[in-house]
């Protein structure tokens, strides 16, 4: 399920400005100076979540008028702003002003009752509406404006670098298109509250929080969603009730391990989603995994689900990644140009396996930008020597302080084009010693490998971790030989000069089918492309865009 989302233009007091909120709270302009505030992680997400709680799901028949529709709604309290999407059908998202609405419209709804089957009448936020009287209700307005959330397709995204004017502009146009937007940020945020809404069944205190890309700022439209149950709040003690000579616990079952605990509760929970969830489906309780699961869909909103908890770490590195996104324009516009890149060679994939993650690729951006002459970005180490007391974090004895504050980390003075950067990275990995060195962004240095594996990159936080464990030595192999080629292919662009062009260049042309993994070669033996081929390749697939690798898709 890809949603397409649809903006309406709707005058009057219900009709949100989304023009005003075309970038989620704390993103950046790319390409620019950044001029837009820098808001605290914490803040965003606080801000987010409050809004979810205010935010109903309805899946609406397919011609709605638009007017009737809100004025219905909003006799329930004024709106904040709504749009529509289609996915399985035609949804509205309406976010109301006040929490109370959304009691006040679950107080006058009903469950429905379904002939020979039976409905099992769990009230969520996610609502079914029905034309009373289709035949008068049928909008009078030819079509709504629509505004595709969609990633670009392949051909588009060709056109789109073809007509770029410089490598750069084709780093940052990438980006614009593929970066989650406003409405698919607010639908992740939805997606959480409502398993949150689940969950809470059990554990009323609980928080369900979203994480990994969908927050981190390096999403791409198509991106999972990965969230986690928090269930700290529910075991903090309520310090001025504990006066006197008594402590008060609850009554609890015990396991042998937090490993159990949290296989008993995701378990529990995986039950809920499928019993109770309207919408989830296709749940998979992956409970033996190192960090145990629950995987689903939730088919309205087409995510594809990871629910995991207590996963506080996983936070802090989503936060971390939030402020190196933030730090400078060229960052975001990088990782996505690299993990594009990745993608359409297939070293990563939706499938688990021995590839690469766009985790891991993240990471590695970082690193190397640390490493430029003068360092793009600052080691982790770095910024926890900037934090102050309030920035103290230790989870499960890993220190994971680092300073929050966007505004005490000074911006860097280097000057690289995104263009010398890209061409550099490839440079950069194409000859690292992997087989020797790990990649470390606490200390921004390389060190030597601890074990044997064929990528060590260390966790940020679990700094025994090695978050690149999966990657076998041929997937390693296969990013170097791609990763000097794609730098081969940037130095005769830059040779070529600014002459006529004739075929994809730039950006376009690294993402282009390789050379040196393209089947015709029996031998697995790097081999420089001759220009000849490449044009002819290139020729080749720019004439049948429809059959180009480079998938959009994300999963
Ligand atoms: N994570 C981790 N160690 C790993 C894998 C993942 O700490 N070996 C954490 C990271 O914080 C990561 C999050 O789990 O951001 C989610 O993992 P994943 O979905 O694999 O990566 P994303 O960053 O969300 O990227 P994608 O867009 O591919 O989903
Ligand atoms: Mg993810």
């Amino acid at each position: 399920l890809r949603p397409v989302f649809r903006r309406l233009n709707c005058p009057g007091p219900v009709a949100a400005d989304l023009s005003r909120e075309e970038q989620p709270p704390g993103s950046v302009e790319t390409g620019s100076e950044d001029k837009i505030p820098k808001k605290r992680f914490s803040e965003v997400q606080k801000e987010r979540r409050e809004q979810a709680q205010r935010t109903v799901l309805i899946h609406c028949p397919n011609k709605i008028n638009e007017r009737k529709f809100l004025k219905y709604l909003s006799q329930h309290g004024p709106i904040n702003n709504h749009f529509f999407y289609e996915g399985f059908g035609l949804y509205a998202v309406v976010e109301f002003c006040r929490k109370d609405s959304v009691y006040s419209l679950q107080g006058g709804i009903h469950t429905p009752s379904l002939g020979t089957e039976a409905a099992i009448p769990f009230k969520s936020r996610f609502f079914n509406l029905k034309l009373k009287n289709p035949s008068s209700q049928i909008s009078e307005q030819p079509c709504v404006e629509t505004t595709n959330q969609l990633p670009p397709s392949s051909k588009k995204l060709f056109e789109i670098l073809y007509y770029a004017e410089s490598i750069d502009d084709q780093l940052n146009s990438l980006l614009r298109k593929f970066q989650l937007t406003e409405e698919n940020t607010k639908l992740r945020y939805l997606t959480c509250s409502f398993i949150e809404d689940i969950a809470a069944a059990y554990f009323p205190d609980c928080t369900v929080r979203p994480f990994g890309s969908s927050v981190n700022t390096f999403g791409k439209l198509g991106c999972d969603l990965d969230m986690f149950l928090d269930l700290d709040e529910f075991g903090k003690v309520s310090t001025n009730k504990n006066v006197g000579n008594f402590l008060m616990e609850y009554q609890v079952k015990n396991v042998p391990s937090e490993r159990i605990a949290t296989q008993k509760i995701l378990s529990v929970i995986g039950e809920c989603l499928d019993h109770l969830g309207p919408g989830c489906v296709g749940i998979q309780k992956i409970l033996n995994a190192r960090c145990p699961l629950v995987r689903f869909s939730h088919q309205p909103s087409g995510f594809q689900c990871d629910l995991t908890t207590n996963n506080r770490i996983a936070l802090k590195s989503s936060e971390l990644l939030y402020i190196y996104g933030a730090l400078d324009s060229r960052v975001r516009a990088l990782v996505f140009s690299v993990r594009c890149w990745a993608r359409a060679h297939s070293l990563t994939s939706s499938i688990p396996g021995a590839w690469i993650t766009n985790f891991s690729l993240t990471m590695m951006v970082i690193f190397f930008l640390q490493r430029r002459s003068p360092p793009i970005l600052p080691t982790l180490d770095s910024l926890k020597t900037l934090a102050d007391a309030e920035d103290k974090c230790i989870i499960e004895g890993n220190n994971c302080t680092f300073t929050h504050d966007l505004n005490k980390i000074k911006p860097s003075g280097n000057t690289e084009t995104l263009e010398l950067l890209l061409k550099e990275f490839f440079e950069y990995y194409g000859n690292f010693a992997f087989s020797k060195n790990s990649i470390n962004i606490r200390q921004g240095k390389e060190q030597n490998k601890p074990d044997s594996s064929p990528l060590h990159i260390q966790n940020p936080f679990e700094t025994s971790l090695n978050i690149s464990k999966n990657v076998s030595q041929s997937q390693i192999q296969k990013f170097v030989d791609l990763a000097r080629e794609s730098a081969w292919i940037l130095e005769q662009d830059n040779k070529n000069g600014p002459s006529p062009r004739i075929r994809p260049w730039g950006l376009a042309a690294v993402l282009l089918p390789s050379v040196v993994n393209s089947k015709s070669l029996t031998t697995k033996k790097r081999k420089k492309p001759g220009s000849e081929t490449v044009k002819n390749l290139l020729e080749s697939i720019k004439s049948n865009s429809t059959e180009n690798p480079l998938s959009t898709n994300e999963k």
